[in-house]
């Protein structure tokens, strides 16, 4: 496996490369996890050459958010990269994607700024542009994003329409434990007493599609208050709730029923202690 730190240099080593074959790229912020090997299985059955990114983005945290604490294990993450077979390591520093006199910001929009967007400002701008500056240094026909970050990837299937990219987005579904938390790096600061409450998103989101499928005439707000007390029985702190319809995650109204949206799916984010945990679902009678 190739390892490069240059972005200059990845980017000539892509487009030679991409002349002789097509491209499928998995950008992460590294601590790997099996969602992410997932996603590179998926990349192996796309296209001949598979790159990953590792880069902690300081561009999409808040100031009062995890950029320093956020799990860095390159060495692990390196042996698993190998073992999948992967051909290119992108593991580029913040000097060298973001130099001095960097200033270009991708807007994302509306989409950009409502769910997690109304409580991360500027979240989905910096994965925005972190994520077209990676298209253009990897030059990949195929980039695959988990359905966890289900507004990330309605972002950036926002973003390669609107701005004609020669990338094809394939959504891969969330990759779950056991006891069906979704698998996520920020796992990792989980105590025992916050996991177990945390097994109620899933618990919840299982109540949700049950609810949609079989009384899909009730009303988005009978619907959500059925769900909100699983939620909130174990300990957990609700950030936000919310059902959307349409592939641009548009609110709905309380009296909405189920049956009347197109594409309804349920979004959650709630804090297990100080750890921020996000899921959602679809609630389309045939997804
Ligand atoms: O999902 C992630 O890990 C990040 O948001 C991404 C897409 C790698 C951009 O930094």
């Amino acid at each position: 496996m190739l390892i490069l730190n240059s972005a200059e240099v990845a980017q000539k080593t892509c487009r030679r490369w991409k002349k002789q074959s097509s491209i499928a790229f998995v950008p992460t912020m590294g601590c790997l996890h099996e969602g992410h090997l997932e996603l590179i299985k998926r990349a192996k059955e796309l296209a001949p050459k598979v790159i990953v990114s590792i880069f902690v983005n300081p561009l999409q945290f808040g100031p009062n958010e995890d950029f320093e604490k956020y799990p860095r294990v390159f060495e692990d993450d390196c042996k698993k990269l190998e073992t999948l077979g992967v051909d290119l390591l992108f593991h580029p520093s913040v000097k060298d994607l973001y130099p001095e006199g960097f200033t270009s910001k991708i807007s994302v929009g509306d989409l950009g700024s409502r769910l997690c967007g109304a409580f991360r400002p500027n979240h989905f701008e910096g994965v925005a542009t972190i994520v077209l500056k990676l298209f253009e240094i990897t030059s990949c026909n195929f980039a695959i994003f988990g359905e966890k970050d289900f507004q990330q990837l309605s972002v950036i299937q926002q973003i390669t329409r609107d701005f004609n990219l020669p990338v094809c987005v394939i959504p891969h579904p969330t990759v779950r434990a056991e006891d069906g938390l979704a698998l996520s790096s920020r796992n990792s600061y989980l105590n025992l007493d916050d996991r177990e409450a945390a097994k109620q998103i899933p618990i919840a989101l299982k109540l949700a599609k049950e609810q949609a499928s079989n009384h899909s005439h009730q009303t988005t707000e009978e619907l959500l208050e059925k769900i909100r007390p699983v939620l909130l029985e174990k300990g957990l702190k609700l950030q936000y709730l919310e059902i959307t319809k349409s592939r641009y995650l548009l609110p709905t109204a309380p009296t909405d029923s189920i049956s009347s949206l197109t594409l309804p799916h349920l979004f959650i984010a709630v804090y297990a202690g100080t750890t921020r945990l996000i899921d959602n679902v679809s609630l389309s009678s045939t997804v």
